[in-house]
């Protein structure tokens, strides 16, 4: 969606995978939906190194609202929850310099069972929101059927930029209409049109919810790779296709687990919405999360989104990303689960032009010797775990001339 916003891939933290619909706050005061949550995060985002990184969203996913609209027919937060109120906390975090992200869903309520937005609710609720001071919504779609879809989340986005109001949109749409364009023309209703996503969302769940384990990770990760070429044209600055939140930091994932997962995301150009509990959070996740090279690789101003080039039949996996500056990234990545894997290869075999390059380590943060395009090297890549490169060329053949100054 070209509103200016989200040219490179929106960074911050959204509450759903990690705290879902826990509303006791009498019982479970730290982790329930409520604005204390949210202001701790935001708090941990602005002291904690997070915002300059550029997580700067701070968003609130289902289960915020009231069970009923107000005599206006807004929606209204849980005044028990929310007694400050939804403008109040937008400002706490305007102030810290982050942005506030809210959830709502197109049908007639929530997946959660709270008031949802019917197509007669779209203006009303768009407008709500800018007045409150919201920067993004999640616009979920349980409880509308796809007809509904198909008019509703075009609305809503003409809705929010009518408010005037910088609002980026993400839409689960696709989530719900099997994420793929139709195979054939009978079948239309399972039908994602992504050159019509990417004019009115800035990015769209393709898929199922992320859930805290490796198995949910693996299988995002193949579902699109697997599409990928269907998916990874559709994404570009101001449109991202979205795999789902960060669980880094939480309880499914072993180190080398959540190294794979930075490093895939950011490959994809995924969105980096972290689920976790900032406040409590382990130095070898933050560690991770904060990685700088990994980030750059995710918001390249290029925004060009990554591939799967190669399956090999022994477990391991190679993905490319290509950057601006004629630069990549590649991520060795392995399936298998016995040993550290000796990965043996060339630039050259992986389709780079003939020329020496500057590799950078990622994770181990080291600048390895300068690689000619034929040299072999070795990776060794842990059981479920990555290696990332940066790549960049110090000479091509064919540039050489031209850096000379042209004698
Ligand atoms: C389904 C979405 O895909 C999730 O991310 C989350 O928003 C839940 N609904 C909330 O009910």
């Amino acid at each position: 969606l070209d509103n200016g916003l989200m040219r490179t891939p929106p960074m911050g933290w959204l509450a759903w995978e990690r705290y879902r619909c826990d509303i006791d706050c009498d019982n479970d005061p730290k982790n329930c939906i409520s604005e204390g949550l949210f202001r701790d995060m935001a708090d941990r985002l602005a002291e904690d190194g997070w915002r300059e990184l550029g997580y700067v969203y701070i968003n609130i996913d289902d289960c915020w609202s009231s069970m009923q609209r107000d005599a206006q027919g807004r929606l209204q937060p849980d005044p028990h929850r929310f007694p400050g109120g939804i403008p109040k906390l937008a400002r706490y975090l305007h102030d810290r310099g982050l942005k506030l992200g809210i959830y709502g869903d197109l049908g007639t309520h929530t997946c959660g069972g709270y008031p949802g937005t019917t197509l007669d609710k779209i203006q009303t609720d768009a407008q709500t929101f800018a007045d409150w001071g919201i920067d993004m919504l999640k616009l979920d779609g349980c409880y509308s059927n796809a007809t509904e879809q198909e008019q509703g989340y075009p609305l809503m986005s003409k809705a929010l930029n009518a408010t005037g109001r910088p609002i980026g949109y993400s839409c689960s749409w696709p989530a719900y209409q099997g994420g793929l364009p139709p195979r054939d023309k009978r079948r239309l209703t399972m039908a994602v049109n992504y050159t019509q996503l990417g004019e009115i969302c800035n990015l769209w769940r393709n898929y199922g919810d992320i859930q805290d384990s490796w198995d949910s990770v693996l299988n995002i990760v193949d579902w699109f790779s697997t599409n990928q070429d269907i998916l990874q044209p559709a994404a570009g600055p101001g449109r991202w296709n979205d795999p789902d939140m960060l669980v880094i930091g939480d309880f499914g994932l072993s180190l080398d687990q959540s190294r794979s997962q930075m490093a895939l995301w950011a490959i994809m150009a995924a969105p980096l919405f972290m689920s976790n509990d900032l406040r409590t959070l382990n130095s070898e996740a933050r560690t991770i999360l904060q990685n700088k090279a990994a980030i750059a690789v995710s918001q390249d101003p290029m925004g060009v989104q990554g591939r799967r080039l190669l399956k090999e039949k022994f477990g391991i996996e190679v993905f490319w990303r290509p950057l601006s500056n004629s630069a990549s990234a590649l991520v060795f990545f392995s399936r298998r689960s016995d040993m550290p894997y000796r990965y043996t290869t060339s630039l050259g075999e992986l389709n780079y032009t003939a020329g020496t390059y500057k590799v950078f380590d990622v994770f181990s943060e080291k600048l390895l010797s300068p690689l000619s395009d034929s040299t072999p090297f070795t990776v060794s890549i842990n059981p479920s775990g990555v290696v990332m490169w940066h790549v960049s060329p110090i000479t091509h053949l064919g540039q050489a001339p031209h850096a000379r100054g042209g004698e």
